[in-house]
């Protein structure tokens, strides 16, 4: 059986930044599943359509070609064939990854694939739903949380360094949103699993989370 670690929590966490550190340590692929509701929400937004359309946005997804490599630690996300590892990292493809991941269908696709990457290779995944509904049996599930605060301040300054012009009172309403939505939503919520452990990297440095999380791994091994 392939091993899994599954990192969820909400917006800014640094998910991303601590499951690629462990991710390298181990040897395992890391596999960011945020970046696939974002590719969806960007097939919609180029085609025009509301991303809080269920019927539009479901028929998109139908057949939506997504395709995810892994070279050198790094994941590439393709979209009908074209990397749009960049174009979903945009203030407006947030909103809309969180608009059509309330919906079942959208879901069902992204988790079927999520699983049958995870059947033959070790995997540490993020998400926000990994451990409580993706990989029940994952080896290890860790809970990222940080105050809302500083999670914005971390967003912000990744959009600053990124070129972006954006403004911190609105990254963090936005992320509010986005809690509230992907927190509220009836199928697989984000939510801490019963058996995850919750790691609060407020005012922790990324080397002591991913230390905290190697050990934990190793300990649980
Ligand atoms: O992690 P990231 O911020 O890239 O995720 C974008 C959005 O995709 C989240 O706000 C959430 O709505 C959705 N998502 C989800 N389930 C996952 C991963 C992401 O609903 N496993």
């Amino acid at each position: 059986m392939p091993k899994s670690i599954a990192i969820d929590g909400p917006a800014g966490a640094g998910k991303s930044t601590i499951a690629k550190k462990v991710s390298a340590n181990l040897g395992f692929i890391y596999l960011d599943t945020g970046a696939m509701y974002r590719t969806v929400a960007l097939k919609a937004i180029n085609e025009g359509v509301d991303t809080k359309s269920q019927n539009d946005v479901e028929k998109i997804v139908e057949n939506i070609d997504i395709t995810i490599s892994h070279e050198n630690n790094t994941q590439k996300i393709f979209l009908d064939g074209v990397d749009v590892s960049e174009a979903i990292r945009t203030p407006e493809v947030s909103a809309g990854a969180s608009n059509v991941a309330v919906f079942k269908e959208v879901r069902l696709k992204l988790v079927d694939l999520q699983r049958k990457i995870a059947s033959d290779k070790n995997v540490v995944m993020d998400g926000r739903d990994i451990g409580s509904y993706v990989l029940p049996n994952a080896d290890l599930k860790i809970f990222l949380t940080a105050t809302v605060d500083e999670r914005a301040r971390r967003r912000y300054e990744e959009l600053l360094q990124k070129g972006q012009k954006v403004d911190f009172e609105e990254v963090k309403a936005d992320m509010i949103i986005r809690d509230n939505n992907d927190s509220s939503r009836t199928f697989a919520p984000l939510v801490k699993a019963e058996d995850a452990i919750e790691v609060d990297s407020t005012s922790m440095t990324i080397d002591e989370v991913v230390e905290k999380i190697m050990y934990y791994y190793l300990e649980a091994g």
